[in-house]
């Protein structure tokens, strides 16, 4: 297909970190693929980080970009880019179809994310992020944002990296009732609770997770179970449909599981995990993250640290099960581009 007759869907990205970085580079490398197939031109005609911007309302050098960032510099290094441009002054003075957000999450205020998501969605941009705050934060609002402007807000990356898991229960179960879903959206604490099974004290089991790259210096959200928390509210949302927020996730972390839990587990033929779990209990849905024994023939217990799975107890599908592993940020990254093509190209 000639590239002059595909349809030209301006981008804007912002966090060029692990996941915006590989996503301009995914964009890249895909380019001549997403115009024969799709019939789509992405094109990114303005980038953010913490550091300033770079604007190129005809196209950026993606190629340059990546390399740039791979060097530890910033997006105000590309050539005519502006030093101490925050994410908003972007959105505001660039005209795009869709901001791709992937800044830090913030769950106090949600920003910088929050404030770009709500100016997109009031002045015609679609919006796809990998950044779960402003999800949490303000599901309700963006989503009546996204109606109103008749736009789509897309976040499939938010829970499970690549792991399609909110587009099979939002999707794939049509006409089900969930009665159960079951997930292990986080990969740190399936990391660290697998090396504990394999006999690592659980500092040792940290300092590997470290060392791995899969837990933050601070891995208190993680090891507290509130990363799974902020996942399962997005779900909750999302895939149930109910209002769900924070404070209603009973959240238990893996910092009491010990390694007498562990033997004892594992001598009964059951394994560890931390899941977050929605159970329907009559008209309403009891929301956990705890650590829980799961049997052995469960489809999460065999799960290796390294992925990331989901399980949907339906009433007419019986129960799906569907895991990841995801030993790079790739697939998340990817997950963006998934949700670009769901709005933009004629899937099936
Ligand atoms: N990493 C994963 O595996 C993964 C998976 C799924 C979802 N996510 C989510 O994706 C998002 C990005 O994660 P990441 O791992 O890519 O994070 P990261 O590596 O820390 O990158 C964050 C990016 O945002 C920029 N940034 C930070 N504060 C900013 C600010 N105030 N204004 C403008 N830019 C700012 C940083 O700028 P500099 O480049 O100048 O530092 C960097 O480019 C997060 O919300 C995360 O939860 C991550």
């Amino acid at each position: 297909m000639d590239i002059d007759s595909n349809t030209r869907v301006d981008l804007i990205v912002s966090g060029l970190g692990n996941i915006g970085r590989r996503f301009l580079s995914i964009l890249d490398r895909k380019r001549p693929y997403l115009c024969q197939k799709y019939g789509l031109d992405l094109n990114v005609v303005g980038v953010v980080d913490s550091r300033g911007a770079a604007i190129d309302t005809h196209g950026l050098d993606l190629a340059r970009l990546v390399n740039i960032k791979e060097k530890g510099g910033s997006a105000a290094d590309y050539p005519g880019g502006y030093s101490d441009t925050s994410p908003l002054q972007v959105v505001q003075r660039v005209r795009a179809d869709v901001l791709c957000e992937a800044t830090p999450v913030n769950m106090e205020h949600g920003e910088p994310g929050l404030s770009c998501m709500r100016h997109a969605l009031s002045h015609g941009m679609h919006v796809v992020t990998a950044n779960k705050g402003p999800l949490v934060l303000a599901y309700g609002e963006l989503q009546r944002l996204a109606r109103e402007s008749r736009l789509r807000i897309k976040f499939c990356g938010t829970v499970a990296g690549g792991l399609p898991a909110i587009n099979l229960g939002q999707r794939d179960l049509a006409g089900a009732r969930i009665e159960k879903l079951e997930a292990l959206p986080n990969l740190t604490t399936s990391f660290i609770l697998d090396r504990m099974a394999q006999g690592m004290t659980d500092a040792q089991a940290l300092s590997a997770a470290q060392a791995q790259g899969c837990a933050e210096a601070d891995p208190s959200l993680d090891v507290d179970g509130w990363d799974a928390a902020f996942k399962l509210v997005i779900l909750a949302n999302s895939v149930l449909g109910i209002p769900a927020a924070l404070q209603d996730v009973s959240v238990t972390g893996i910092t009491g599981v010990t390694q007498a839990d562990l033997d004892r587990a594992q001598a009964e033929g059951r394994m560890i995990k931390l899941v977050a779990s929605a159970s329907l209990q009559g008209e309403r849905y009891q929301l956990t993250v705890a650590p829980t024994p799961l049997p052995a023939g469960h489809p999460l217990a065999q799960l290796s640290g390294q992925h990331m799975g989901i399980v949907y107890h339906t009433d007419i599908y019986g129960a799906i099960a569907a895991s990841i592993l995801e030993t790079e940020p790739v697939p998340s990254a990817a997950s963006m581009l998934r949700d670009l093509l769901s709005i933009y190209a004629d899937l099936p």
